[in-house]
Order: structure tokens, then C-alpha cells, then sequence
């Protein structure tokens, strides 16, 4: 089966949906990316940050598959912000993943408080595109105002503005800016899991054990999950569950061959509770954040 894309503002495709990978071990992340090409993922979204560059494109070389059939995303963490920083970071990420080009690459986060550096940051993104390094650009974690910040001064609009999104948190208006710009939205967490895995305060509320879900779910013979990542592609956002789990990994991918009626698209919509489980984009950043990358 090839795998349906969304193209992006520039012309390149992107799969609809690819394998995330925050919290995985490098120990787990080898066969994890190995497991989701053999059953037919093509993207993984990795970052600087989450430390396991290499071992993605390590387990995207063993695969013999072509480089121009996978698509590689990454991101800057803001410790390597600023012109020549990122140009660098560039520089570390290839070398990380193996490859002379990245897909896409992407601002982990507006870093408010230094926007200035958000900005050189993102002209060293416009340069590595021109340059041909890259072949799409964008950001994570930009509200409607981040956007319009940055917007002010870019010359390219990013491809993609990746945000926490699944049913208790929609964010209906990151999607409109994003839409009216020309921005492919693109869902962290598409399944929920900052709704459930530890370490996000005890307070939240599973997305994946909702009823309505699970109801929508029966009715097609698919389980939450499946549910949750049909409604965001048919929606037209790109997903990107995570998994280390090889059967987690192929349920995930097995979304191609049920649609989601628009009165269940529907009842999906008005589980939003605007209220977000990650961390405030507007506040998340602080001097703590800014650990160090390491060198290729
Ligand atoms: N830009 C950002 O700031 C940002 C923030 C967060 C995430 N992301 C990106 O988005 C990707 C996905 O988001 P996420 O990792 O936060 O959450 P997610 O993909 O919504 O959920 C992942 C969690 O769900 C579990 N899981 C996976 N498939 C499942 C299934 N079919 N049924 C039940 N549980 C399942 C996983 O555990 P197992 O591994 O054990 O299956 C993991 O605990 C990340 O990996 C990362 O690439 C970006």
C-alpha cells in the first residue's frame, strides 16, 4: 500500500502518518523505527532533544530502504538557538541521523522569552532550506500570536506547527491560524498520551479510556486509538503516535481501511475541554530548559 501524503506549502509530501518517538530509549528506539518500516510507516518524527537521533537513523540505514522513502523530521532544541547556532545544529542533527538532508526540520518551541534568538533561529532555518539542507521548515509549539510574531520578519511560511492535539484538547484556533496561513497542523499526542503517561500531574483524565471513544471505536471494530488517529487524518492533520511496542506499533499503522462518519468526527470535536495537559507554550520556557546538545 502506498501511503497517503499531505503536501505541504512548498510542494513536498509528507505521509499522513509517522512513528513519534519522545521517550524512547536509545536502547528501544533501534527496533522500534526498524519495526514501523518493516509494516510500512515511512516518517518518524524524532528531536535534538529527546537523544535519539542516531539510533532513528541508524535503524532507518539498516532498513535498505531508499533514502527518498522515508521522511525524516526533527527538531532545535532553543539551547542551539540563535543564526549560527541552528545552522550548527543542522550540522550535529545530519550527522546524528546519517543523511546529508533532512525533511523537515522545526523550532521545538517559540522560547518567548528569547524571542529574538526564536527568530535568528528560524532564519537559520530559511537559510539551510535555500541552501537545499533541508526541504521543509516549521515550528512546534507556536500560538496564533507566535506565529503572527513570527510571520512579522520570516520570508518563508513554516510547513508545519506542531502542537499537543487530541479529543480533550483541540485547539481550534492553533488550527485556524495555522489553516488561514497555509500551515499543515500536525498532532503530538495524536492518541493522548500526555493525557495518561506519568510525570504530567495526577489531576489529567485519559483520552484513551473515553466512552464516546470507545463507543465510536466498537462500531467500527477498531480500538481508541485507531479512533483517535482516523479523526485527526480525516480532519487533515498529520499524526504521529509513539510506540515501542511492536503490536502498538502496527495497531497504529492499521488506520487505512475504515472511515469515521462526520456525526462521529463530531462527537469527537465536542469532547474538546480546551484545557491543555501539556505544558503552556507561553510559559514553558525557562533558563533550565536550556541544557545542552550534544556534538555529533
Ligand atoms: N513538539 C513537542 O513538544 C512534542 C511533545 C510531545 C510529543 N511530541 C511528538 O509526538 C509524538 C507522539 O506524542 P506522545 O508520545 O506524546 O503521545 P502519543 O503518541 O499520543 O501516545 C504515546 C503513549 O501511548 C502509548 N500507546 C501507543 N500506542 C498505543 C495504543 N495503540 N494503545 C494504547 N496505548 C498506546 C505509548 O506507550 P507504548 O510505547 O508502550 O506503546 C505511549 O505511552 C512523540 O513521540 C513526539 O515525536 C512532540
Amino acid at each position: 500500500m502506498s501511503l497517503p501524503a499531505f503536501t505541504l506549502n512548498n510542494g513536498v509530501e509528507i505521509p499522513v502518518l509517522g512513528l513519534g518517538v519522545f521517550q524512547s530509549s536509545p536502547e528501544e528506539t533501534t527496533a522500534a523505527v526498524a519495526e514501523a518500516l518493516r509494516v510500512g510507516y515511512r516518517h518518524v518524527d524524532t528531536a535534538a532533544a529527546y537523544g535519539n537521533e542516531r539510533e532513528v537513523g541508524q535503524a532507518i540505514a539498516a532498513s535498505g530502504l531508499p533514502r527518498d522513502e522515508v521522511f525524516i523530521e526533527t527538531k532545535v532544541w532553543p539551547s542551539d538557538y540563535g543564526y549560527d547556532e541552528t545552522q550548527h545544529a543542522f550540522d550535529k542533527a545530519a550527522a546524528k541521523l546519517g543523511v546529508e538532508q533532512i525533511d523537515l526540520l522545526i523550532l521545538h518551541q517559540a522560547a518567548v522569552s528569547m524571542f529574538d534568538r526564536t527568530i535568528d533561529a528560524y532564519r537559520a532555518l530559511e537559510t539551510l532550506l535555500r541552501d537545499g539542507k533541508v526541504r521543509a521548515i516549521g515550528v512546534s509549539n507556536f500560538t496564533p500570536a507566535a506565529l503572527t510574531r513570527l510571520l512579522d520578519v520570516a520570508s518563508v511560511v513554516p510547513a508545519v506547527n506542531q502542537v499537543e492535539l487530541h479529543p480533550y484538547h483541540a485547539q481550534k484556533d492553533v488550527q485556524q491560524a495555522d489553516s488561514d496561513l497555509g500551515i499543515l497542523t500536525q498532532a503530538w499526542s495524536p492518541i493522548g498520551g500526555i493525557t495518561f503517561y506519568p510525570g504530567f500531574g495526577d489531576e489529567r483524565r485519559s483520552v484513551l479510556q473515553d466512552p464516546a471513544i470507545a463507543e465510536i471505536a466498537a462500531a467500527h471494530g477498531k480500538s481508541p486509538a485507531q479512533t483517535m488517529l482516523r479523526w485527526g487524518i480525516q480532519q487533515g492533520r498529520s499524526v504521529i503516535p509513539k510506540s515501542t511496542n511492536p503490536e502498538r506499533i502496527a495497531e497504529n499503522f492499521d488506520v487505512f481501511d475504515f472511515e469515521l462518519a462526520a456525526e462521529e468526527l463530531g462527537r469527537i470535536d465536542a469532547l474538546d475541554t480546551g484545557v491543555r495537559s501539556g505544558p503552556d507554550p507561553d510559559r514553558v520556557f525557562t533558563e533550565q530548559m536550556l541544557f545542552p546538545i550534544p556534538e555529533a
